[in-house]
């Protein structure tokens, strides 16, 4: 592992360039994006504008490759093969896309597990199918560190099976799972698993093969890349199986008005003219942080992460969950006798932007005890140790304005 510098990482940052007094704390919510990304993007509506897959003449030709080399790059940064990669708009589209596209009835089991820690874009997909009584929801408790047990996943996990859908890391604590050994306990009963891995893959190292994930969704605005791509990616074999969610061109070889024969793996789920410019600077993201290594990024937000836990202690802050099993630097906190909105804004006239609220998955935050919402810091690669000096200093003025 090498030493990571975040302040020379800055430099390839626009926003630092024209805001050299914000502390952005936010990463979780999205991330910022390097000049690499934002030019990549550029150059495609500058050059190219074409459409991908359709036009035969040079310009479309140069999408199509464009597009698939952004394809062969998102593969390759998850460890996962090129045709397996769905692009979508986001982590959320590819929870629905995956969780939608299984036939329950067909596989003959129709329970599903997940856990309270999960993100609304996972609850809610699984609510929708419950209330139409076509799958039966486990959701795992946490304990009061926000933790789940292997045990409770091998209790809860049975022959009558059909997926699991969980967060390889969550939004509210920073906390990962032993994703890898809850997927050999799904395969071993004969179940398929599903990975949200929003916050995963955007933090630590994500080996779609060897963890032998059968679905991984991510999104690109939240690791470097644009919004509004993202992608699945499912296992080749299962996606022949998978129903699409969206229907329209690019999808198929031929159309009668009697029948439609459709594409296979990842032509079939991409309906209608594609963000290209998104998928490219997706890619170019993804190249970006492998450069780095995820392993340095890992380790620099490790040691962000105890430097920010060391500030809210110094104000008094309550944190929650477990500080030693953080895997990002993700930290939710509560000051005593302050709303987490009004502290968020308070630090926001300093330019520090943490977000606040129930950070989309309210049951987790009611399971972690923080029933009011809380705060959320969220540091990433370009943070430095100054940053959260600069976050601490206006942390205690505030503190002191409610104390
Ligand atoms: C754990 C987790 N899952 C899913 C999502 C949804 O991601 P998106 O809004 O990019 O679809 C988020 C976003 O914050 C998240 O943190």
């Amino acid at each position: 592992m090498i030493k990571l510098d975040a302040n020379k990482i800055k430099e390839d940052f626009p926003f630092f360039q024209k805001n050299q007094n914000w502390v952005y704390l936010d990463s979780a919510c999205t991330s910022l994006k390097p000049k690499q990304v934002i030019t990549a993007e550029l150059d495609y509506y500058e050059n190219v504008s074409a459409c991908a897959s359709r036009s035969s003449h040079s310009l479309g030709r140069k999408a199509t490759e464009a597009q698939d080399s952004a394809r062969a790059r998102v593969a390759s940064f998850i460890n996962s093969n090129q045709k397996e990669v769905i692009f979508t708009r986001n982590t959320t589209e590819g929870l629905n896309l995956a969780i939608n596209s299984l036939d329950f009835s067909r596989l003959g089991k129709k329970k599903i597990v997940t856990t309270v820690l999960e993100h609304h874009s996972v609850l809610l997909p699984l609510f929708n199918l419950r209330n139409k009584n076509l799958i039966d929801l486990k959701v795992l408790e946490c304990d009061s560190e926000g933790l789940i047990s292997l045990d409770q996943w091998n209790d809860a996990i049975n022959s009558n099976t059909a997926l699991i859908v969980t967060n390889s890391s969550n939004n509210t604590l920073g906390t990962s799972q032993p994703t890898g050994e809850i997927a050999k306990i799904a395969h071993d009963s004969g179940a398929f698993i599903c990975i949200d891995g929003a916050q995963g893959v955007a933090h630590q190292k994500t080996d779609f093969k060897k963890d032998d994930y059968d679905f991984l969704c991510f999104s690109g605005h939240k690791m470097l890349g644009p919004t509004g791509i993202g992608c699945l990616v499912a296992k080749s074999d299962l996606q022949k199986s998978m129903k699409p969610l969206v229907f329209g061109g690019g999808t198929v070889k031929t159309v009668s008005l009697e029948k439609a024969e459709f594409l296979e793996n990842y032509e079939k789920f991409e309906a209608g003219i594609q963000n290209y410019a998104g998928a490219i600077g997706f890619g170019v993201a993804c190249d970006y942080l492998k450069k780095i290594g995820m392993e340095n990024i890992n380790g620099h937000e490790k040691k962000l992460a105890a430097v920010a836990i060391r500030a809210l202690e110094e104000a008094g802050a309550l944190i929650y969950g477990s500080k030693e099993q953080k895997q990002s630097a993700l930290i939710s906190f509560n000051l005593k006798n302050a709303k987490p909105h009004d502290v968020a804004l308070m630090l926001d006239k300093f330019n520090i932007a943490v977000r606040s609220g129930f950070f989309c998955a309210q049951p987790a935050m009611e399971a972690i005890g923080a029933k009011e919402g809380a705060v959320r810091l969220s540091a990433y690669l370009y943070n430095t140790e100054e940053d959260l000096t600069k976050f601490k200093e206006i942390l205690l003025k505030v503190n002191e304005l409610y104390s």
